[in-house]
């Protein structure tokens, strides 16, 4: 079955539906989604968007922060535009109907502080930013004509014309099982990060790379992909998928110690606790090296129990189930991998390598974060950039519309082998613990030359199972999983210095002389 769309749209977090609301006057709109509508990373956010909100705060700071923090590695025309749009995008979802935490007065915004910002700039909705975002957007696109949403259906593959041009993509529908052809003009990945190529995330299921894979496959150029952001606070219990103890906690006064009770950022930074992520990353990993402990604390008990419960509700009530209460107890933490600073390489219009093929939000690689991403800024790069893709795209279909093709159907592939698929989905957890274990906080040349020879096994067992079998979510994911691994491991091997959040005890100094480039891939297309 082909289904002809002016604009297709893979995935709805912050990115997609953001884009969505704004091309849905100049075409039809089909999103399409993985699992349930409001399933994404952006649902989950907790300490909120980066902004200039405040007389007291300046563009000149966020820039000069955001740069600090990129190490080197940011585009100053990328930050500049995304820093000086953040305000008028932040209206833009409040006249939508977002509402976010106001200051004592009642009438001005509560702005909050994370790790590497100089001012108060973090607008918030307690620490529920994500689900009044999602809650936002999902309400104003499903009272649009134009748009219509799909749930549990997953993009395989983009389909590319002769000439090179994306037009459109494969998607399996999970419910029947089949994969149909979508076919549009304008496609737009916006299918989040890649969290879950680790053992420990704070991202959800979804986060598996699949837009990154799928444009990799298809011959766009993706970049920087070695700079993996590790959150350094995560909840430590074998009972929880790394829940996450947001950076925010810290801004509001939470004290890293030793399980001892020793206060260590003081030996890290001088911004202590509130130093930007990737050191406050290493010191964890350092002092849990120098213990022997598997966590360190996160204390707030020196805080007033009711302003800790009424600025973070949802981290309170999700560590009591855990029978923890953080005002009377410190939190046990870990670090765990948390945003994919690199991804498909974009302009400021999101605009991929590829003609016809637009990105936005994590997939992206746009140039904003370098080689460590400011706290809150991804949430704020996701919004500007959709905003002025979609008007480019809009641009885009109306100055030449694609004439409608039928396109080639899916080719369904051999019969299933149920014992095979046994075997192979090991490889899943295999891959985890390999990236976990070479490919995390701290590399050396020799782990990572270790997890290359592995990976490059499973990657070849997987694609040669998968191109005998029918597709099913699990193979996709990962077929993505490894190819993402394959891809982060050969950005890392290309990268000899320590920069931002790539650092390998084999060069551990930066190299401006060599070093201040992006790592570049692309992968020649076949046939
Ligand atoms: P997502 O919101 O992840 O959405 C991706 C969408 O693509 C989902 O709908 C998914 O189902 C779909 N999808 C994926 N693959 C496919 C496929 N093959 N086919 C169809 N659909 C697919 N950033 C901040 O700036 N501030 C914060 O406070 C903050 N807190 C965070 C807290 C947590 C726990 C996490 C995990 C991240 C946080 N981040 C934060 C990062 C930020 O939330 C994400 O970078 C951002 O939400 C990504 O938005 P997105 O639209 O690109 O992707
Ligand atoms: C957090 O709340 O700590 C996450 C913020 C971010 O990832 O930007």
């Amino acid at each position: 079955m082909q289904n002809d769309t002016d604009f297709l749209l893979i995935g709805s977090g912050i990115g997609g539906l953001t884009f969505a609301l704004q091309v849905a006057d100049h075409g039809t709109v089909a999103v399409v989604t993985k699992k349930s509508d409001h399933e994404s990373s952006t649902n989950y956010a907790q300490g909120g968007i980066a902004a200039v909100m405040s007389d007291k705060d300046s563009f000149r700071s966020h820039l000069e922060d955001t740069l600090q923090a990129g190490a080197g590695l940011c585009k100053r025309r990328v930050v500049e535009e995304v820093v000086r749009r953040g305000p008028e995008c932040i209206q833009q979802l409040m006249e939508w109907g977002a509402r976010f935490s106001l200051a004592e007065d009642g009438a001005t915004l509560a702005l909050g502080r994370e790790g590497g910002h100089s001012h108060n700039r973090i607008v918030h909705a307690a620490d529920l930013t994500g689900a009044e975002i999602e809650r936002t957007l999902l309400g104003r696109i499903n009272d649009h004509p134009n748009v219509r949403v799909f749930p549990n259906h997953q993009a395989v593959d983009l389909i590319m014309d002769e000439a090179g041009r994306c037009r459109g993509a494969y998607i399996l529908d999970a419910e029947s099982g089949r994969v149909d052809v979508f076919s549009a003009p304008v496609t737009l990945l916006a299918t989040g990060g890649c969290g879950n190529v680790y053992q420990h995330t704070t991202n959800p299921a979804i986060a598996t790379g699949d837009g990154l894979a799928m444009a990799y496959r298809a011959g766009a150029v993706v970049a920087n992909l070695e700079f993996m952001q590790f959150h350094p606070t995560t909840l430590y219990t074998p009972e929880a998928r790394s829940f996450l103890i947001s950076e925010a906690v810290r801004g509001f006064g939470g004290i890293l110690r030793t399980v001892a009770g020793e206060r260590f950022m003081t030996k890290y930074h001088p911004c202590k606790e509130l130093a930007p992520r990737d050191v406050v990353a290493r010191a964890i990993d350092r002092e849990l090296k120098l213990s022997g402990q598997p966590y360190v604390l996160l204390d707030l008990t020196h805080i007033n129990p009711d302003r800790v419960k009424s600025r973070f509700p949802y981290i309170y009530r999700r560590c009591l189930e855990y029978r923890l209460d953080i005002t009377r107890e410190p939190i046990p933490v870990v670090p765990a991998a948390h945003y994919m600073c690199g991804g498909v390489r974009t302009g400021l219009d999101g605009r991929t390598s590829l003609p016809g093929l637009y990105a936005t939000g994590e997939v992206a690689c746009t140039g904003l974060h370098g080689a460590n991403r400011l706290a809150s800024n991804s949430l704020l790069e996701a919004l500007v950039i959709s905003h002025r893709a979609a008007a480019a795209a809009a641009a885009e279909l109306r100055s030449a519309p694609a004439p409608k093709t039928e396109l080639p159907p899916w080719d369904k592939g051999g019969s299933h082998d149920s014992e095979e698929w046994v075997l192979i989905s090991h490889d899943r957890s295999e891959i985890q613990r390999l990236m976990w274990d070479y490919v995390g906080i701290m590399r050396s040349n020799k782990r990572l030359e270790r997890a290359r020879r592995r990976l490059n096994l499973i990657v070849n067992d997987i694609e040669d199972f998968y191109r005998h079998t029918p597709v099913t979510e699990g193979l996709i994911e990962l077929r993505n999983l490894a190819q993402v691994a394959q891809a982060i491991i050969r950005c890392a091997q290309s990268r000899r210095e320590s920069r931002g959040l790539h650092y390998t005890t084999d060069y551990p100094e930066r190299d401006d002389r060599r070093g201040r480039r992006d790592t570049v891939l692309r992968r020649l297309r076949q046939g």
